[in-house]
């Protein structure tokens, strides 16, 4: 106590900063600056000085490394929830709405705990490529959902459309290098429920020729054709099989036309049904380690190992409810499932989906689209994924497993298979349809 206290009156913090170099006075201040060294020693404050002044350069050459990175392969999200917001906040009419402001300072989605995206943090987030989900909530099966659907992709163009310097929209894995090598973020869209689909292959195929790329087999309900994980399989629509045979369909359809079948929400059986069904590589666009945390909505390690044979991955959600199974995370719990999914599934078969603007709990240290960068410096920084890992784990899985999608489609294609031209009869679906006219 006593030789700290002589050495602060002696060489006060001021002296030391006054310290000029190379003059004579200057032996004098490195004994000053020795002396402090030791007394703070004392405190107990010198070692983690020590290893922060070792760390600070390194987690900034680490950060620098990876925005150098993502400079060259682009950064590739799975779900973004921003087109909900756009429904919600200002009912779809953009011209209420401006993407190049900060939209902490603008409201309503200032004062929304759902809001995490705009173009400046996106920018700042190196953001390569943003699937935008076009969903609509489950209320709408049976009633209104196709429209809904429609309105959110025809609003995820508009906007893309409107903002021609900063976005480019995208249908393909060239399409979504193409819009990178011209600065520009790609806009791929997802439907997120097969609820979207009104049972429909033909709305399907014409959701693909509008640019959708990927179908979430449900959201949180079941459809006549395929059981979600948020329902009972008491009401299962497949008699507990995952998939009906016109849910077979539905994924084989998607696989001839090129679009991603994403299995974030399906239940455990419409997971294995899926796996066995398509011929092209999977998603989970938003989920994490069931063996982590132990939520319906992650995937669990058998799985996990049966898509390193499928070829496809999942994409780590930044949800704090899936990454701990409480109301609050971290960063490093990011780092935690993806090393996981990584060391489990295999490098090629993780990526990241962060859910951003669908979710109100964020971890902290990645609190929105900006953050992107500073999760891979650290993965690089202190759990040893290597720079190649980071490509993959960045954006080269999905765009690989999109390219497979593609490739897929032209074998069908040269085989001539067929559009399928399968229904559900009105009389299956029951008295839950009230379109009316689906019988003629
Ligand atoms: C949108 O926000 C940007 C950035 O704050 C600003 O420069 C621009 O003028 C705004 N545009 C409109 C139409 O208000
Ligand atoms: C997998 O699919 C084949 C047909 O392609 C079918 O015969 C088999 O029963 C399926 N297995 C499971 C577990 O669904
Ligand atoms: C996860 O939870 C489910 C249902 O709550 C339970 O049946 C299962 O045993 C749990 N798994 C693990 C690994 O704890």
């Amino acid at each position: 106590m006593f030789a700290r206290n002589a050495v602060a009156s002696v060489c006060s913090a001021s002296t030391i900063a006054r310290c000029p170099a190379g003059s004579a006075p200057r032996s004098w201040c490195l004994a000053c600056a020795l002396l402090l060294l030791l007394a703070l020693a004392g405190l107990g404050v010198v070692v983690p000085l020590a290893a922060r002044m070792r760390q600070e350069p390194r987690a900034a050459d680490q950060l620098a490394a990876v925005r150098r990175m993502l400079a060259a392969v682009p950064l590739v999200d799975g779900h973004n929830d921003l087109a909900w917001n756009l429904r919600k906040f200002v009912h779809n009419q953009l011209h209420r709405f401006n993407f190049s402001a900060d939209l902490r300072a603008v409201g309503p989605w200032s004062r929304s705990p759902w809001s995490q995206t705009d173009l400046p943090r996106l920018r700042a987030g190196m953001v390569g490529a943003q699937f935008w989900s076009a969903y609509v909530p489950c209320e709408s099966q049976y009633k209104d959902a196709v429209q809904l659907t429609l309105e959110q992709i025809n609003v995820i163009r508009r906007l893309t459309d409107s903002y021609g310097a900063q976005l480019s929209f995208a249908t393909s894995s060239e399409d979504v290098w193409r819009a990178h090598r011209s600065g520009r973020l790609a806009s791929l869209v997802g439907v997120e429920g097969g609820h979207s689909l009104g049972a429909s292959l033909g709305v399907l195929r014409a959701m693909y020729d509008l640019g959708v790329r990927y179908l979430t087999l449900t959201h949180s309900c079941h459809t006549p054709w395929a059981d979600s994980s948020s329902e009972s399989l008491l009401d299962s629509s497949t008699g507990g099989q995952g998939l009906t045979d016109f849910g077979k369909v539905v994924v084989m359809e998607m696989n001839r036309l090129g679009m991603l079948v994403d299995l974030s929400h399906a239940a455990p059986a419409t997971v294995m049904a899926a796996l066995n069904a398509t011929r092209s590589p999977v998603i989970f666009s938003h989920s994490c380690a069931q063996a982590l945390c132990n939520a319906s909505r992650n995937v669990p390690d058998a799985v996990l190992r049966l898509l390193a044979q499928n070829g496809g991955l999942v994409m780590v959600s930044f949800y704090a409810d899936f990454l701990t199974c409480s109301s609050t995370a971290r960063l490093e719990d990011v780092m935690r499932h993806v090393t996981y999914i990584r060391d489990v599934a295999g490098e090629d078969h993780v990526g990241i989906g962060a859910g951003y603007d669908g979710i109100n709990r964020t971890p902290q240290g990645l609190e929105d689209v900006s953050r992107y960068p500073h999760l891979l410096a650290e993965l690089a920084r202190t759990r040893g994924w290597t720079m190649p890992q980071l490509e993959k784990l960045a954006g080269r899985n999905l765009l690989r497993v999109l390219g497979k999608a593609e490739k897929v489609k032209e074998e069908l294609r040269r085989l001539s298979v067929d559009p399928r031209e399968d229904w559900i009869p009105p009389a299956v679906l029951g008295d839950r349809n009230q379109a009316g006219c689906l019988g003629r």
